[in-house]
């Protein structure tokens, strides 16, 4: 395994930031090696950067609709991301669609968390669609950000049963907490050099990674010391 060093995390929010701050009490914790050097959010008012602030972490507001068209809009995110030197950019429900502007700068080190069993409902309305289908599972994926909307290289994925009687809502809530712990994982991988991008896919520890990502299997959540927990193996 390769070494381990304080890697440091950009994470990108529109919203209320659970996801983010998974990833902040993971770096707490020790659990995942790695600070978070930016919050960044393109509304003001999205509740976990006023989290992220309590925490002591560095934040920053880029309103989208101060700029005239989103190429604009994702330079000025790219300056303002390149300030904080990340190894690492997260989107945790980060609202705008983004153009290779602020991708192609990123490649390779830019995850996005999408609630879906990717391939399966890319956008937006994934828990209703899912129901309105008849599925007996749903679940979220954390997956490669490329300039296809929801459609980058998956790399783990979790799965939820869908009860009788589901709403979205409730649904939402099931798969939400298994997002809290993929994304860490994820993101320690990354930051452990064991996950990697290039021209033929995602790979983790040098294998190709399969269509549907990674099967999350609980017992690597990344609860404890990373020395603590054994190593995932695809297959
Ligand atoms: C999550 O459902 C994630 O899958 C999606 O946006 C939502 C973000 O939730 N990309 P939170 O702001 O992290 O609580």
């Amino acid at each position: 395994m390769a070494a381990v060093g304080a890697g440091r995390i950009a994470i990108l929010i529109s919203g209320r930031g659970s996801n983010m701050q998974a990833l902040l009490e993971a770096c707490e914790r020790g659990a995942l090696p790695a600070r978070v050097c930016l919050v960044l959010s393109n509304r003001a008012d999205a509740e976990g950067l006023a989290i992220a602030r309590q925490g002591g972490v560095e934040t920053a507001c880029i309103a989208h609709g101060d700029y005239p068209d989103r190429e604009a809009f994702d330079t000025a995110l790219v300056l303002r991301l390149q300030q904080a030197r990340p190894d690492l950019v997260i989107l945790a429900g980060f609202m705008r669609i983004l153009t290779p502007v602020f991708i192609t700068p990123f490649a390779g080190r830019l995850l996005n968390i999408h609630p879906s069993l990717l391939p399966k409902y890319p956008g937006l309305n994934t828990h209703q669609r899912a129901l309105d289908a008849g599925d007996s599972e749903a679940g979220s994926t954390v997956h490669f950000v490329t300039p296809e909307l929801d459609g980058g290289p998956p790399v783990l994925q979790a799965r939820a049963p869908i009860l009788p009687d589901d709403t979205a809502d409730a649904l939402a809530e099931r798969v939400i907490t298994l997002e809290h712990e993929i994304y860490p994982l994820a993101a320690l991988w990354f930051l452990q050099g064991r996950l990697t991008l290039n021209e033929q896919g995602a790979f983790l520890d040098g294998q190709k990674i399969p269509a549907s990502g990674i099967p999350y299997r609980p017992q690597d959540a990344v609860r404890h010391d990373a020395a603590d927990r054994g190593q995932q193996r695809i297959g």
